[in-house]
């Protein structure tokens, strides 16, 4: 025999399921992690340029690293929301990005190759020391725990 409450009920509880489910999808991935992933790239195509002595490639990649893109105005509200009382030392890091990769930038237009790996050890360690600082509450807090980078 049927049971309208019972039917009633369980589709309540599976379309709750359901939201459930999507609500733990939630969290799309930032357009900083975009922009991130594009820093990755363009930091191999600098190793790529300083291996082959292709001075005119990591000349002209730097300035995409330099001057990347940033996250739209809402994110950009969320990030700073994050990052709170961190503001100033969230946004030296980026300051120190943009010009140690202005200096790779320079010395690849000398074509001053140790000068270009002097400044692009300078440029990984900027973007390690937000990643070291940053990243792992910054991952936890905007994708959840599960989700966190080591
Ligand atoms: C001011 C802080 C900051 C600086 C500087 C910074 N990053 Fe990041 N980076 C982050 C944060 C925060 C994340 C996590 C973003 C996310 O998962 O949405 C991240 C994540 C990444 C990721 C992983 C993206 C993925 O696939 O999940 C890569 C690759 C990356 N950064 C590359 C770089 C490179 C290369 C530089 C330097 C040229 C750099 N970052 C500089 C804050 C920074």
């Amino acid at each position: 025999m049927k049971q309208p409450r019972k039917m009633i009920f369980n589709l309540l509880a599976s379309s709750c399921l359901l939201f459930a489910a999507s609500g733990a999808h939630a969290a799309e991935p930032l357009a900083l992690q975009k922009i991130m992933k594009d820093l990755g790239k363009n930091m191999q195509l600098i190793t790529d340029g300083i291996s082959r002595g292709d001075w005119e490639l990591v000349e002209k990649t730097a300035p995409l690293i330099a001057d990347h893109p940033k996250p739209p105005f809402g994110e950009k509200l969320r990030i700073l929301g994050f990052v709170g009382t961190n503001m100033n030392k969230y946004k030296d890091y980026d300051g120190e990005t943009h010009d140690h990769a202005q200096a790779v930038g320079k010395a690849a237009r000398a074509k001053d190759g140790r000068e270009v790996i002097l400044a692009f050890e300078k440029l990984q360690t900027s973007c390690y020391n937000c990643h070291n600082e940053f990243r792992k509450p910054f991952v936890e807090h905007f994708y959840g725990k599960k989700n966190a980078v080591q």
